[in-house]
């Protein structure tokens, strides 16, 4: 039988797949972006890695590193599950970089066998710390807290550890799932240290309302003065244009710092009660668990992991090929008039290459597999773009804006079950898509909302066909060097 990573190298070559401008297993599955930072100048991605299966396994943490977000140096894989409090697992993570040393928080996962439910009883959720001075060679496992450390209330579902620094010491918050009876409750635990060592439970934050069962994955962070806690929470109702997917993620405004925030600390005041809307991150198919960091221009960055868990499509196209997932490109965030913004980092404009501009109403063949893609908008028009690898096909993505209400539809064999998805935004000016072999990310409105998607076409060939008089833009791009 042919390992994933055997299958991978053979079939590299004759891949249409293969991304070229976004990170992916070499081999394997990939899934949350962990550790993210700049050390000494250089950008270091870290992320859940899988890389014997293609459909996921024992994780552990796979790493890229690079000067400028563009070309990519593969490193070894640092962390890998070799102790008693990490054997099930190397969980997802982040990093903190302070006083020229790399420290890296994550949760070690471990079950016992025998009958359990895994949610109250059967599994351990470990703080490990890593350290490192160069950003490549890592210290011994350092075991920092047990489940016996977190709350009472709390199943055993806690994990993913988020750190950084505040001017009293340092601040760690984890995603956690509280116990039953009524209580089934999706919320944040908050601890505090004064040496990276030693962590003090400080207390919770919730919202007001049910929000789900279990947040995963959370984040806090400022922007221009404004407050943002970041959860990816499992278990909300579906609703016709929002919270499409299985999972969500996205990100409450902490509008009154006040109740939320420390004024003096800057950071997240324990007990404090969201009442803020959420807002998604991301309203396509494949867009899960997303870390921010702030890297040394100053500017907090976002990367997504390009997929989700226990979805009702799939992508066996890549599976057959010895890989699946990949992450999204770097977003950076700004805040405008009280509103998020995400943008790929400026960096991915070197990939461009020439502008033209395509008529309307026809078929026009892109010259690669790989493009962006740019419409200015006239918002008083209903808007239908189509993207297919053939003329006749009946084989597409298509995006339109009609009355307020955006939708991504794709047809079933390029969906491979992903159908439609729609959300509502008000006004329309510019669409921007940037189309990777597979891969779509759609912005609108200069990054107001944004969409990420797999898509799976029989060849290599793209056509767009633009509905209406729409001004346009079109870029073939280069791909990104992964060494
Ligand atoms: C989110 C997640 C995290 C966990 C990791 C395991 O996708 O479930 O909560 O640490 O993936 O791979």
């Amino acid at each position: 039988m042919q390992s994933a990573e055997q299958k991978s190298l053979i079939n590299k070559s004759k891949d249409i797949y293969r991304l070229k401008f976004h990170l992916m297993p070499a081999a394997g599955w990939m899934n949350d972006p962990n550790g993210l930072c700049q050390f000494k100048g250089l950008y270091h991605v870290f992320y859940q890695y899988s890389p014997l299966d293609a459909n996921g396994g024992m994780k552990a943490w796979g790493h890229y590193t690079s000067l400028d977000l563009i070309h990519w140096n593969v490193q070894t894989p640092p962390l890998f599950p070799d102790t008693p409090y990490d054997r099930d697992g190397v969980y997802s993570g982040s990093a903190l970089i302070h006083k020229e040393k790399m420290y890296l928080f994550y949760t070690g996962n471990v079950k016992h066998l025998g009958k359990f439910d895994y949610i109250e009883k059967g599994r351990e959720a470990n703080t490990i710390l890593v350290e490192s001075v160069d950003g490549c060679h890592f210290s011994d496992k350092t075991l920092l807290m047990t489940n016996k450390d977190y709350p009472e209330d709390y199943t055993c579902h806690v994990r993913d550890p988020k750190v950084w620094k505040a001017k009293d010491g340092f601040y760690m918050i984890q995603g956690g799932r509280k116990k039953g009876n009524n209580q089934d409750k999706g919320a944040v635990i908050i601890f505090h240290s004064k040496d990276l060592y030693h962590w003090n439970y400080r207390g919770e934050i919730t919202t007001t309302y049910d929000f789900g069962y279990m947040w995963e994955c959370p984040d806090y962070f400022s922007v221009q003065e404004t407050q943002i806690l970041s959860i990816s929470p499992q278990g909300l109702q579906k609703e016709d244009f929002c919270h499409q997917n299985v999972y969500q993620s996205g990100y409450f405004i902490l509008e009154k710092p006040e109740e939320a925030v420390d004024e003096t600390g800057g950071t997240l005041l324990p007990g404090s009660m969201i009442h803020a809307d959420f807002h998604e991150w991301d309203m396509g198919f494949d867009f899960y668990a997303p870390q921010s960091f702030e890297d040394e221009k100053g500017r907090r960055i976002v990367i997504g992991w390009a997929g989700i868990t226990d979805a009702d499509y799939d992508n066996l196209p890549t599976i057959e090929k010895g890989w699946q997932h990949a992450l999204t490109m770097p977003r950076c965030i700004t805040v405008k008039n009280g509103k998020l913004y995400q943008n790929p980092v400026n960096e991915i404009s070197a990939l461009l290459g020439t502008q033209e501009f395509f008529e309307c109403g026809i078929f026009y063949k892109a010259k690669k597999d790989i493009f962006k893609l740019e419409m200015q908008c006239n918002i008083e028009n209903n808007i239908k773009l189509v993207l297919t690898h053939a003329k006749e096909s009946a084989e597409m993505v298509t995006l339109c804006w009609e009355q307020g209400t955006f939708s991504l539809t794709l047809t079933e064999k390029t969906g491979r079950g992903r159908d439609i998805r729609r959300w509502k935004i008000k006004e329309l000016y510019k669409i921007e898509i940037y189309a990777d072999t597979s891969l779509l990310e759609i912005y609108l409105n200069d990054g107001e909302m944004a969409a990420t998607t797999r898509m799976y076409f029989d060849s290599q060939d793209r056509y767009v066909y633009l509905e209406g008089t729409i001004k346009n833009s079109i870029w073939d791009m280069k791909g990104m060097i992964i060494q």
